[in-house]
């Protein structure tokens, strides 16, 4: 079966083919990043205007790279949310209206279920229980994989996603959005036990994460202690390689030793990883290096960031466990969680 997927939960129009949920046809990715660069974030309004105009060509294009026609597409696969209402609601009623229009069903994902999933795809089978670990720009996620489609809650974020801590301190830093890879290219050059950081501690909840107090202590560190977001920067060029090398050793370090301890607690047989900031090197030696007991499982590299291939994948095998489409009825959810019993 041929699934056409569709991605317009945050800044990347993707539309992609894949047939029977693991081989992918095409994976069309349209980055929106520079319309966003000088808002230092996501312009919602922007957004979603541009999805507008981007959807129809995207989908066109993902069609003619795939060699696959209309007619060969089984089932239309669509991000519901988690994300922002206006892109969320351009890629969903694109969907519905394909739906009606070639008559095929539609199914709607959660955008945040499908960052896991990507880490599945490509290999035939699946182990399970497993641990999955989402980190992404707007989510931080630790949950128990039963099956496909199946989690239970193990933490979460209390404030930042991971790499939202990230976007922001590369804007302290002075850096371009989006400020991951820009922080990753930095730290390599800086001393990363420079400065003391730690990432924070919830009380009586210890799978949970916590970033915003990290993020305040590297305020300091650049501009001063209790200087704002407005402060001018106090600290050299090379000073801000070990700002960026010790910060993400903190922040990395509290996902690698998390997710150690929660792959053994738990009694996971694998481990799979999603997310944008799964991208980061530094973060796949660090977790390498750890030597964990199960294997570890990470997205080819176009599949890290927000595509289209891993919603139609997911799309595939939700379709295929309840044998049913949505109805047009669908709303989109700019809020979901991921437990599921
Ligand atoms: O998964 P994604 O495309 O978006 C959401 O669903 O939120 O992830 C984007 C996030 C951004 O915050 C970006 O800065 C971060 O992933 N990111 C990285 C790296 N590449 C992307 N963070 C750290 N290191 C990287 N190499
Ligand atoms: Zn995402």
């Amino acid at each position: 079966m041929f699934v056409l997927g569709i991605e317009t939960t945050c800044d990347e129009t993707a539309v992609a083919v894949v047939e029977d949920g693991i081989h992918i046809r095409s994976n069309v990715i349209v980055s929106q990043a520079a319309l966003h660069r000088s808002f230092g974030g996501v312009y919602p309004e922007i957004a979603a205007r541009e999805h507008l105009d981007l959807l129809i060509p995207t989908i066109e294009q993902a069609l003619q790279q795939a060699s696959v026609t209309k007619k060969e597409i089984g089932l239309i696969a669509v991000a519901k949310g988690p994300g922002l209402i206006g892109p969320l609601l351009v890629g969903l009623n694109g969907a519905k209206t394909l739906s009606v229009a070639w008559n095929i069903p539609f199914i709607g994902v959660n955008h945040v279920e499908a960052h896991l999933y990507a880490a599945m795809m490509s290999h035939e089978s699946f182990l399970f229980p497993a641990l999955g670990v989402v980190i992404s720009g707007g989510h931080t996620f630790l949950v128990k994989i039963v099956d496909v489609g199946h989690y239970e809650l193990i933490g979460t974020t209390v404030d930042d996603a991971i790499g939202e801590a990230f976007d922001k301190v590369a804007t302290l830093l002075g850096l371009p959005y989006p400020g991951g890879p820009e922080i990753e290219k930095l730290a390599q050059e800086g001393n990363p036990e420079r400065f003391p950081f730690k990432a924070g501690k919830v009380k009586h909840h210890p799978w949970d994460f916590s970033f915003s107090g990290l993020k305040t202590s590297v305020l300091y560190a650049i501009k001063g202690q209790n200087g704002s977001k407005e402060s001018r920067v106090l600290i050299s060029e090379e000073d801000k390689k070990d700002v960026a090398a010790s910060f993400q050793e903190a922040a990395l370090g509290d996902i690698c030793h998390k997710t150690a301890a929660a792959s053994a607690t738990f009694d996971c047989q694998a481990i799979y990883i999603g997310g944008g900031v799964s991208q980061n090197k530094h973060l796949r030696e660090m977790l390498q290096a750890k030597n964990l007991p199960c294997s570890i499982y990470w997205p080819q590299k176009e599949l890290c960031l927000d595509n289209g291939a891993m919603i139609a994948g997911l799309g595939f095998h939700l379709f295929h466990q309840t044998g049913k489409g949505d109805p047009l009825e669908l709303e989109p959810q700019t809020r979901i969680s991921l437990t599921k019993s």
